[in-house]
């Protein structure tokens, strides 16, 4: 299984207490474990493993991003001259050593505490110290191991007796900006299809219009492979293009637009924008603030767009705002590289006016707790919720889990194609499917404004 965790009833102990007999197992920490496993991006990561008295384990591994925000959780990486310098045999001690010894003898039932422990011991405010990749691993693997405790799948351990909803997947068609060596300034061209009746429908809507996108491609002769995420390369001149290429390859699969599906764009501005100055690699226009709220507001006029991601940079917040105030009632504005999956900044944001969604990547808070924290914090504010890949990925599936049992209503894993991908849509296949009768797929609902 991707994420390692099983149980089974041997695992349990069923003890004799005062004459009753209660099922119970024991899930104190008995021994961690961190080893050198390699990314989607063919770099090093870090994997933890946590093995519980009761005998089960749970393992994870951090995912790791590249148009980061300057407020996240920082990975350890050990520099020097080896995998150009992306090692992290450092991160991997810290999860073999003061980690490990901090958590053994510890309950993995209570996250909150195991996680609280390890940011106290890291100490730093950008978890610089023992590392944010070996932080992750390890919070996640102890949710698993938790879980596999628990006897249940780790979406349900997390939603107890709560409905949850399957979540509406948000699904990359072309790559672009630094996952795709800036060949076009978007970093994701997208597609949702709320109009679905089911999580499944919705996969295979995508499915058709990843293939007419594919087909597209190649019968104009631009087909050149895929980038990070498995979207096709953007061989295009402009931006428009490839929002023109997108909105011809959905017309292909005969599905209707703005009802039943629509796109969906993360524009990454803090990765071409500092100061309010926004230059666009492909024109060499250089944009203000102003320029690039107009520019997008006349895509939202032009082209069914349904969510975009930070529209302006981490550094622009009077930008969220000038953006949020005039299309937050008609478009998903989401904050990623400017509230970094972080509950303070989340209030923040609400409070003023700045976006009305949050995307939630765990590894950019530390955290399972402050990752489930920020995501509070963003349904509180009424804002939608996106669980969230990074463009490095693995097998691991967590956030396939996070997404349903902390009923986000969104999850965005990049595109169609690479199994680190599709490893986590199956992964909610299955989860769809062992709900039967009583799985919900979110669709519109998870939008913050009325479709
Ligand atoms: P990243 O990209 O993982 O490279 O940060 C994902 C995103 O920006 O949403
Ligand atoms: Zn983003």
């Amino acid at each position: 299984m991707g994420n390692g965790w099983s149980a089974s009833n041997a695992m349990y102990s069923n003890i004799q207490f005062n004459n009753r007999s209660l099922h119970m197992t024991d899930t104190t920490i008995t021994h961690v474990h961190g080893r050198r496993v390699w990314d989607s991006r063919g770099r090093p990561t870090v994997e933890a493993e946590i093995t519980l008295a009761c005998g089960v384990t749970g393992r994870a591994i951090a995912p790791a991003g590249a148009s980061t925000g300057s407020g996240e959780a920082l990975d350890l990486r050990d520099g020097g001259a080896a995998f150009g310098g992306l090692d992290v045999a450092n991160a991997v001690a810290c999860v073999n050593g003061d980690i490990a010894n901090l958590l053994t003898g510890r309950d993995a039932s209570d996250q909150a505490a195991i996680d609280k422990g390890m940011v106290e011991l890291d100490g730093t405010p950008n978890r610089g110290r023992l590392g944010g990749n070996a932080l992750v691993a390890t919070s996640m693997a102890v949710l698993h191991a938790a879980a596999a405790a628990a006897g249940r799948p780790v979406w349900h351990y997390l939603a107890g007796d709560r409905t949850v909803r399957l979540p509406l997947p948000e699904i990359q068609i072309f790559g672009g900006g630094a996952h795709a060596a800036r060949r076009v300034d978007v970093q994701d061209f997208m597609v949702m299809c709320p109009g679905a009746s089911s999580f499944s429908e919705a996969l295979n809507w995508t499915a058709e219009i990843y293939r007419a996108a594919g087909a597209l491609m190649k019968q104009a002769g631009k087909l050149q492979g895929v980038a990070d995420e498995g979207g096709y390369w953007p061989t295009f001149d402009c931006n428009e293009e490839a929002l023109d290429a997108l909105l011809a390859a959905i017309n292909e699969t005969g599905l209707q637009l703005g009802t039943q599906v629509g796109i969906s764009l993360d524009i990454a501005a803090s990765e071409f924008g500092r100061n309010g100055s926004y230059r666009l690699a492909l024109d060499g226009r250089t944009l203000d603030t102003e320029g690039m709220v107009r520019m997008l507001g006349g895509w939202l006029d032009n082209y069914p767009i349904l969510s975009i991601e930070d529209p302006v940079a981490e550094d622009d917040p009077a930008g969220f705002g000038i953006f949020t105030k005039e299309y937050g009632h008609r478009c998903q504005i989401i904050g990623d590289d400017y509230l970094v999956t972080n509950a303070q900044r989340v209030a923040n944001a609400a409070l003023a006016g700045h976006a009305n969604a949050v995307l939630i990547k765990p590894n950019q808070a530390g955290t399972i707790t402050e990752a489930h924290e920020a995501l509070v914090a963003g349904k509180k504010a009424g804002f939608g919720t996106i669980v969230s890949a990074r463009s490095g990925e693995t097998e691991d599936v967590t956030i396939a889990h996070l997404s349903v049992g902390w009923d986000a209503g969104q999850l965005k894993v990049g595109s169609f194609s690479r199994s680190e991908r599709t490893a986590k849509w199956n992964e909610v296949l299955r989860i769809e499917e062992s709900l039967g009768k009583q799985a919900v797929f979110s669709g519109w609902g998870a939008l913050p404004f009325q479709g």
